[in-house]
C-alpha cells in the first residue's frame, strides 16, 4: 500500500501536482549519481518494505531522493525540515504521482511543524533521514516508545551533527547515526558551492540588491562561509569576515579577506550573512551600531543566529516592503532589514542548493540508509561516516557524469609513495 493512504498526507495543494513534477524532473537531469544509484535500487530493492522518516527541505532534490527510496522498496513519511522551505508544488507532486506520505507546507507555523515531526515518529520509522535533528532529538526526549524499532538514523547538517554528539556524550544516542555531512562528497561541495551559491540567490531574490561594490559581512569561516564569502568576492562585494577560531580567522585573512570582530564589521557592513550554527552572533549591541537600512539573513540551520525577538522587541514598527523582506523601524528613524524571518534565506527566499551539488548529498544519504540496512545490528550506537570508499565513488560517478577523466597511477608511483627507501 502507498504510504499516502497509510499514514495520510497535509499539503498546500494537490493542484499543483504536475508543475512540481515538471520541476522535480528538471532537477533530475543534474543528478546522474543518484539516478545510477535508483537504478541498482530498483533492481536490488536494498530497502524492501523499510519504514523510512524523512525530515528535510521539501524541494525538487528531496523529491529526486524520496523516488530513490522507493525505488528501493522504502516506505517513506516525508516531513518538512523547516517551516519556510517547504515547495509547494514538490510536496504535492509526491503525494499524486508517488504516493508518498508527505506533511509539509510552506508558512506552516511552529505548532504545525512539531505536529509533523510528531506524524512522523507515529509512522514508527526503522530509519529517519534527519536534517538538523529534530526527528532523532524529539524520539529521544518524547517518544522513547519507537526507539526500540528503529535501526539507525542519518543527519545531512553540521548543527544536527553536534547535536547527535551531545546526545552520544549524554550517553542519549542508543542507535547508530551516519553522519552524511562529514563525507567528503558532502561538505566540500554542498556546503561550500550550494550555500555559496544559494545564499546569495536568497539575498538577490528577495532584495535585487546590487552586491558589486557593498560591505558584505560574512558571520562564520566554516565550509558554508567559505563558500558565502567566495561567491560574494565574485560578485564584486567588499567582503569582511568575523570568526571565533583562530585557525579559520587565519585561513579567512590568507584568503583576502578583512577579519574583525562583529563589533566593528557591524559598524561598517551594509549586508549581514551568518553561517555560524551558534545563537546570537547578530545582537542588540550590533543592531544599535548598525547603518540605517542594513540587510542582514542568516543560511545557517536554525534561526537563532540573529537575535531577531531582541530586534522586535526594540523596534517601533515592523513593515513588511517584498516578500520575505521586512524592516525594523528603530527609535530616531534608524531601521535595519531582515530576510526571510531570519530563517535560511538560500531555502526561505530561493530554492535551496542547486541539483548538481545536491545529487552527491543526496547519494550519500540513499547510500546510506542501504548501510544501515545491510549492516543491522552490527553498528554499535555512536556517530559513524560511510567507509571512505564509498565517498570516492561517489566522486568517481560524479566525475564521469561530467566527463572528466584522472589519471591512473603506474605501478611505480605506488611502489614509491608505499616505500620509505628513496631520498635524498
Ligand atoms: N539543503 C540545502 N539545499 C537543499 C535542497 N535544494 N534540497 C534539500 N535540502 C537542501
Amino acid at each position: 500500500m502507498e504510504t499516502r493512504q497509510k499514514f495520510g498526507f497535509e499539503i498546500k495543494d494537490a493542484g499543483l501536482a504536475q508543475q512540481g513534477r515538471r520541476r522535480i524532473d528538471w532537477a533530475e537531469r543534474e543528478m546522474p549519481v543518484l539516478r545510477l544509484i535508483r537504478e541498482r535500487f530498483a533492481a536490488e530493492r536494498p530497502l524492501e518494505g523499510r519504514r523510512i522518516a524523512a525530515c528535510a527541505h521539501v524541494t525538487t532534490e528531496t523529491a529526486n531522493l524520496v523516488r530513490t527510496l522507493k525505488a528501493a522498496g522504502a516506505e517513506t513519511v516525508l516531513i518538512a525540515s523547516n517551516p519556510l522551505s517547504t515547495q509547494d508544488d514538490v510536496a504535492a507532486s509526491l503525494v499524486e504521482h508517488e504516493g508518498v506520505s508527505v506533511f509539509a507546507i510552506k508558512g506552516e507555523d511552529t505548532e504545525t511543524y512539531v505536529r509533523h515531526v510528531g506524524i512522523a515518529l507515529e509512522s514508527r520509522p526503522e530509519i529517519i533521514i534527519d536534517d538538523g535533528s529534530d526527528v532523532v532529538a524529539t524520539l529521544i526526549k518524547e517518544r522513547r516508545d519507537v526507539l526500540p524499532g528503529v535501526i539507525g538514523s542519518t543527519e545531512e547538517t553540521t548543527t544536527g551533527i553536534n547535536r547527535l554528539k551531545a546526545m552520544w556524550k549524554e550517553g542519549k544516542l542508543t542507535f547508530p547515526a551516519i553522519a552524511v555531512n562529514d563525507a567528503q562528497t558532502k561538505h566540500f561541495f554542498d556546503n561550500r558551492y550550494g550555500t555559496g551559491q544559494s545564499t546569495l540567490d536568497g539575498v538577490i531574490r528577495a532584495t535585487n540588491v546590487l552586491l558589486a561594490g557593498k560591505t558584505l559581512v560574512v558571520a562564520g569561516y566554516g565550509w558554508c562561509g567559505k563558500g558565502v564569502a567566495m561567491r560574494a568576492r565574485g560578485m564584486g562585494a567588499n567582503v569582511i569576515v568575523t570568526e571565533i577560531n583562530p585557525i579559520k580567522a587565519l585561513e579567512a585573512v590568507m584568503d583576502g579577506f578583512r577579519v574583525m570582530k562583529m563589533e566593528e564589521a557591524a559598524k561598517t557592513g551594509e549586508i549581514f550573512i551568518t553561517v555560524t550554527g551558534s545563537r546570537n552572533v547578530i545582537d542588540m549591541d550590533h543592531f544599535e551600531v548598525m547603518k540605517s537600512g542594513a540587510i542582514v539573513c542568516n543560511s545557517g540551520h536554525f534561526d537563532l543566529e540573529i537575535n531577531v525577538a531582541g530586534l522586535r522587541g526594540i523596534a517601533e514598527e515592523v513593515a513588511e516592503l517584498r516578500p520575505l523582506v521586512e524592516e525594523y523601524r528603530l527609535r530616531g528613524g534608524r531601521s535595519v532589514i531582515v530576510l526571510g524571518e531570519g530563517r535560511l534565506v538560500n531555502l526561505a527566499a530561493a530554492e535551496g542548493h542547486p541539483a548538481s551539488v545536491m545529487d552527491m548529498s543526496f547519494a550519500n544519504q540513499a547510500l546510506s540508509a542501504e548501510y544501515l540496512v545491510r549492516n543491522e545490528g552490527r553498528l554499535e550506537a555512536a556517530i559513524h561516516t560511510l567507509p571512505e570508499d564509498v565517498d570516492l565513488e561517489i566522486a568517481r560517478l560524479k566525475l564521469v557524469a561530467m566527463n572528466v577523466a584522472l589519471d591512473v597511477q603506474t605501478p611505480e608511483q605506488l611502489e614509491y609513495l608505499q616505500s620509505w627507501q628513496t631520498g635524498t
